[in-house]
């Protein structure tokens, strides 16, 4: 009988994840795709759990996974786990911080580009057969002001994109520090003040207690009026019926989310037809540098969890 710890990937995975798995002496089973009553029913002869968002490990998940040692995220929310019921079992959840920021982070400055110049409704427009030249008066990025919530490590790196792209960037972030921000040649707001300033606004913070409508009706009627915002990072953080009120009255001039509260929504969703409203289906990470990056990363933590009992990222 192996002796060899058994990972089951149960979610669609860079096949990098399994080859890196195998090398460092572990078996490996991908099986993607199964309801939860088949998880429940297979889970049981694992050690280790990677997934990316579509698995949903919930307590019964876990009350049957009897040799479960590790879980894995192939990506930065582990929104998908049942964390105090894994730490309750002793299980270890690790995610990938940093293999897909880049990416992420590139995805919130092309949703910023596409508010900017309404990018995606000239495109249908003119495939349509239309020529709505005079229909889209954009706005230039060059000396406007984009807003970070969140300055971690996505944020970070949306700022200096933006800096080239010549945008002033003031950030609202309570563990970024002045010495910090003065670094990255970023400003350093409060929330109203960034809301107040902001030309554009992009939210980089992971969904918490704190964080949840953070862009609330409040804040969303009374921030600068024009505002155009970008969330590619949690649905919940923006509250959604705010926000198409704003988007009707004009007093948020666009916004593009790549998140939603609930995924994925529901198909009459209010923001939907909204002018100026433009959107994608959680794509933020989806680029094949960054799905190498997570699961190679996943794989590599995982393994020597397993393996040599080495903890990284958890
Ligand atoms: C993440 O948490 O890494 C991103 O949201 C990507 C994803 O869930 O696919």
């Amino acid at each position: 009988m192996s002796q060899k710890p058994k990972v089951l990937i149960s979610d669609k995975m860079d096949p990098n994840a399994a080859r890196i798995f195998e090398e460092r002496g572990c078996d490996v089973d991908v099986i993607t795709g199964e309801t939860p009553e088949q998880l429940i029913a297979r889970i049981g002869e694992y050690d280790g759990l990677a997934i990316r968002s579509s698995t949903k490990v919930t307590k019964a998940i876990l009350d049957a996974a009897t040799n479960l040692k590790v879980i894995g995220r192939a990506g930065i929310g582990v929104d998908n786990v049942d964390i105090p019921a894994a730490s309750a079992q002793g299980v270890v959840v690790m995610n990938t911080p940093f293999g897909n920021s880049i990416t992420t982070a590139e995805h919130a400055i092309a949703l910023m580009f596409a508010l900017a110049r309404q990018i995606p409704e000239a495109n249908a427009q003119t495939q349509a057969g239309q020529w709505p030249k005079s229909g889209f008066m954009g706005v230039e990025l060059t000396a406007k002001t984009l807003g970070l919530i969140g300055a971690g490590n996505i944020g970070s790196i949306v700022a200096s994109r933006a800096l080239g792209l010549k945008m002033k960037v003031i950030a609202y972030d309570p563990f970024l520090t002045e010495e910090r921000a003065i670094e990255q040649g970023i400003e350093k707001v409060d929330l109203d003040t960034l809301l107040s300033r902001a030309d554009f606004v992009t939210l980089h913070t992971p969904l918490t207690d704190e964080t949840r409508n953070i862009l609330s009706r409040e804040r969303l009627e009374n921030a600068k009026k024009g505002i155009r915002i970008i969330n590619c990072a949690r649905g919940g953080l923006i509250d959604e019926a705010a926000l198409k009120d704003c988007l009707d009255s004009g007093q948020v001039a666009g916004a593009a989310l790549d998140v939603f509260e609930t995924e994925p929504p529901a198909a009459d969703h209010p923001l939907f037809g909204t002018k100026n409203f433009i959107c994608t289906p959680h794509l933020g990470a989806s680029t094949t540098e960054a799905q190498v990056n997570v699961a190679l990363q996943v794989a590599e933590q995982m393994a020597d969890y397993l393996v040599n009992g080495g903890v990284t990222n958890a």
